[in-house]
C-alpha cells in the first residue's frame, strides 16, 4: 500500500534529529523532498560512516530515491557542488536522481559577507553565517536571481549587475569596498554549466510523482520555533520551517501533505541567540551537552542545552497539524537520577500554558518542572518497546500525553539501527 505523503519536522530549535528520521523511513518512499531553507541545516546520517548534509535531502542514501531540493531552498552552488563531490567521493551517486529546482534562489558569497557583518555590526542573531537572512532578504525584496537566471545569459548580466550595485551601496554603508562584478559574473557562469544536470521543473515533477501514485518524504530544516512567522521573532530563521512552508516552497496544494511526524529531543537545545526558558546554564546544561555531543553539526558550535519543554512543544505540534512524534536522543538522558520536564510557565503570579509571542514575555517566564525517576544507560540497547526501562516509558507517556500525539518512534543512538518502533500509533 503507498505510504502517506509525510513531512518530518523539527518542533524545537533545530537539530532534533530530522535528518537520521528522514533517512530511517525514507526507503518507505519514492521521492525525499526539501522544501525551505539552505546551507544553514546540519543534518547528520549515521550509517557506517557519518554523513551530514546540508542542502542535500537526507534520502540521498538510499540509492532507489529520488532526491528534491525545492523552490522555497536557498541555494549556495558551491556548497552544493562540494556536496555532491563528497558524496560521490564517499560512494554515493546523485546523478539521475537529484533535482535541483529552476526556481530556487541562489546564495551569492556578498550573502554571507552581509551575513557576517550584520551579525558583527548589526543585532546578533547568532545566524549559522550561511548568507540565509540577505538571500531570503532579496527574494522578498525582489532583487533576488534564481537558478533558471543562470541559463538566460543577457537577463543574468543584468539581473547581477542591479543586484551588485544595491550591495555596493550597502556594502559602502559598512566601510567596505565594492563588489568584483566580473569576478561574480565569471563564477555564476561556471556555477550554470555545472549545476545545469540536476536544474529541473521540480513543480512539475512533484505534480506527476503524486499524481502517478508515488509517496513523497517532506524534510524540514531548521525547528518550529525558528520559523520566521511562527518562531520566536526576530531570534529565528529567514524561511517557513514549519510544515506551512510546504505548499509555497514546493508548488504543491497543502492537502498533499497526508501525515506530519513531528520530531523532538528528549530535553532542548538551542544554537545562536534568543530565549529559551529551560535552559540549563550550569554543570547538569553542561553534562546533557558532552554526552549528546550537542555542538552544531554546520558550524560546531556548542549548543545551548535545558530540560524538555512541553509548552513549546504543544504549540509547535498545533502549528505543524502533528499526527505523530519521534523522539529522539533518549540514551543521552541516561544516568540521569531524576529528569525535569517543563508542564507550564509561570510569569508573575499567571500561568501561562500557551507559548507566548511577545519575546520579554517568554524572557520573563519561569518553567515550572515535574520531576521524573531517570533510567540506565542500558537504553542504548533497546530496540523493542519491551526493552524501554520503565522510567523511561514513563517518561515517553508523560511527552506523549502533554504535546497530545502519540509517539511513533524512539530513537536511543545515532546509528540508523538504534530505534525503536512503537506499535498502535
Ligand atoms: P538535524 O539537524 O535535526 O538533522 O539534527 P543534527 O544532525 O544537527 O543533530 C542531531 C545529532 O544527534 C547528530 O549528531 C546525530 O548523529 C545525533 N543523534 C540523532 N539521534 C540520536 C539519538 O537518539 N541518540 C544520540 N546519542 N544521538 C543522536
Ligand atoms: P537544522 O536543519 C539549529 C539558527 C541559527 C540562528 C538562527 C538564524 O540542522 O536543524 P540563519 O543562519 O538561519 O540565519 O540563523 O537559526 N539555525 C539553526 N539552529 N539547527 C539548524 O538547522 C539551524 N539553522 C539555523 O543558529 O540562531
Ligand atoms: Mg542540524
Amino acid at each position: 500500500m503507498k505510504h502517506p505523503n509525510t513531512c518530518v519536522v523539527g518542533l524545537q530549535w533545530g537539530d532534533e534529529g530530522k535528518g537520521r528520521i528522514t533517512d530511517l523511513l525514507a526507503p518507505q518512499f519514492d521521492l525525499v523532498v526539501r522544501y525551505q531553507g539552505g546551507g544553514n541545516a546540519g543534518h547528520t546520517i549515521v550509517e557506517k560512516d557519518k554523513f551530514i548534509l546540508h542542502l542535500v535531502p537526507s534520502g540521498i542514501l538510499h540509492p532507489d530515491i529520488q532526491c528534491v531540493i525545492g523552490n522555497g531552498v536557498v541555494v549556495d552552488p558551491e556548497l552544493l557542488l562540494q556536496e555532491i563531490q563528497e558524496l560521490k567521493s564517499r560512494g554515493v551517486s546523485v546523478a539521475g536522481r537529484l533535482f535541483l529546482s529552476e526556481r530556487a534562489h541562489l546564495v551569492f558569497p556578498f550573502h554571507k559577507q552581509l551575513d557576517a557583518l550584520q551579525e558583527s555590526q548589526g543585532r546578533k542573531i547568532g545566524t549559522t553565517g550561511r548568507g540565509i537572512g540577505p538571500c531570503y532578504t532579496d527574494k522578498i525584496a525582489r532583487l533576488g536571481i534564481r537558478v533558471v537566471d543562470l541559463y538566460t545569459p543577457e537577463h543574468l548580466e543584468t539581473r547581477l549587475r542591479q543586484v551588485v550595485e544595491s550591495k555596493n551601496r550597502l556594502l559602502a554603508s559598512y566601510d567596505q569596498g565594492p563588489l568584483d562584478f566580473a569576478g561574480i559574473l565569471e563564477a555564476a557562469r561556471t556555477d550554470a554549466a555545472r549545476l545545469a544536470p540536476y536544474v529541473a521543473d521540480t513543480v512539475k515533477l512533484l505534480h506527476e510523482a503524486i499524481a502517478g501514485g508515488k509517496s513523497v518524504l517532506f524534510e524540514g530544516a531548521q525547528g518550529s520555533l525558528l520559523d520566521v512567522d511562527l518562531g520566536t521573532y526576530p531570534y529565528v530563521t529567514s524561511s517557513n520551517s514549519t510544515t506551512c512552508g510546504i505548499a509555497a516552497g514546493l508548488g504543491i496544494p497543502p492537502r498533499s501533505v497526508q501525515k506530519v511526524l513531528g520530531v523532538v529531543k528528549a530535553y532542548t537545545t538551542r544554537v545562536g541567540e534568543g530565549p529559551f526558558p529551560t535552559e540549563l546554564a550550569n554543570p547538569e546544561g553542561d553534562r546533557i551537552r558532552e554526552k549528546g555531543k550537542e555542538y552544531g553539526a554546520t558550524t560546531g558550535r556548542p549548543r545551548r542545552c535545558g530540560w524538555f519543554d512541553a509548552v513549546a512543544g504543544r504549540y509547535a505540534v498545533m502549528i505543524n497539524g502533528v499526527d505523530t512524534l519521534a523522539i529522539t536522543m533518549l540514551d543521552v538522558l541516561g544516568g540521569f537520577e531524576r529528569i525535569k520536564i517543563c508542564t507550564e510557565y509561570r510569569c508573575g503570579n499567571e500561568r501561562i500554558r500557551d507559548f507566548p509571542a511577545d519575546l520579554s514575555r517568554l524572557e520573563a517566564c519561569q518553567p515550572q518542572y515535574i520531576e521524573l525517576a531517570g533510567w540506565s544507560d542500558a537504553i542504548s540497547q533497546a530496540r523493542q518497546a519491551d526493552e524501554i526501562p520503565v522510567q523511561a516509558k514513563t517518561f515517553l507517556d508523560t511527552v506523549s500525553s502533554l504535546l497530545g500525539a502519540p509517539i511513533e518512534i524512539v530513537s536511543v543512538g545515532a546509528h540508523r539501527d538504534h530505534v525503536i518502533h512503537l506499535k498502535g500509533s
